[in-house]
């Protein structure tokens, strides 16, 4: 393979949109130091905290371990604790997403814990290849991993760089049909730190590295980021999702009030929004 599929983007090398070039070309790309690291810290304490709780608690007993089940209830904690969005908004993480989506962002509901542990029996969250097209991912969003723990060829994620660029490969029984030969080698993902940000297309086809001789944990998250002024899909409008930050036009559009851009509404008064979404509408007095 002729190029370094391990590429590491920091802020600093994002500014000539190398990163992007990687992006369009290869359909995934990892960034390192992009959330201010106290707001990490606190999201990585709560979720290894938590994860440790549900684990002595699921191990007690003799019943089979589900473990998606486990991981969504910890992901839909660290949902409601009002951490990960703090995580999210805080450092660069924002700046690399408004490159991708423009400045009208939402992250929808529902994230994923994924979660590799060689210590805990009978638990895993591993995917083998898939799209995530296939369930409704559209291809205006963005699929956003953050890594909160470090991980290594064994228990990372693999790629087959470029699949994206075929469309929306042909899924039978939610695998890739074994009729196609893409002829494209997977690479697993190696030397990820905690705290690395992973973005990739919602066609390109990936899964979890899953490897006999993976000794060590590895805990990620998962979440979609989209521009809310793009049509949701049904998996989409389902989930529902939290508003992040919110561009110029849009200001405008809200303190005019209504969509038909009734004129007036202000006139005499304060050209404002409710003051309940303050911290999305920051460009107001
Ligand atoms: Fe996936």
């Amino acid at each position: 393979m002729n190029f370094n599929y391990n590429k590491v983007f920091n802020f600093k090398e994002t500014l000539k949109n190398d990163d992007l070039k990687f992006f369009v070309k290869n359909g995934y790309v990892v960034y390192r130091d992009l959330y201010n690291k106290s707001e990490f810290d606190k999201a990585k304490q709560f979720l290894l905290n938590k994860y440790s709780i549900l684990k002595k608690k699921f191990n007690s007993k003799k019943n089979k371990i589900d473990s998606w089940k486990l991981a969504s209830e910890i992901s839909e904690n660290f949902e409601n604790s009002g951490i990960s969005i703090n995580m999210y908004k805080s450092g660069k993480l924002l700046n690399i997403l408004k490159k991708y989506l423009g400045p009208d962002i939402c992250v929808f509901n529902k994230k994923c814990s994924y979660i590799v542990d060689p210590s805990f029996k009978n638990y895993s969250t591993k995917l083998s290849p898939h799209v995530d097209g296939w369930v409704g991912n559209s291809v205006d969003m963005l699929q956003v991993n953050t890594f909160v723990t470090k991980a290594d060829k064994l228990n990372s994620m693999i790629f087959y760089p470029g699949s994206h660029l075929f469309g929306l490969l042909p899924v039978k029984n939610r695998e890739l049909d074994k009729k196609i030969k893409l002829n494209i080698k997977p690479i697993a993902l190696d030397k990820i730190k905690e705290g690395d940000v992973l973005i990739f297309h919602p066609l390109i086809l990936h899964g979890t590295k899953i490897s006999n001789k993976n000794k060590k944990f590895r805990f990620s998250i998962g979440d979609r980021f989209k521009s809310f002024e793009k049509k949701l899909t049904s998996q989409e409008s389902s989930l529902g999702y939290k508003v992040l930050c919110a561009g110029p036009i849009n200001h405008i559009k809200r303190i005019i009030g209504n969509d038909y851009l009734q004129p007036f509404r202000v006139l005499g008064g304060k050209a404002g929004i409710s003051a309940i979404n303050k911290d999305i509408y920051d460009y107001l007095d």
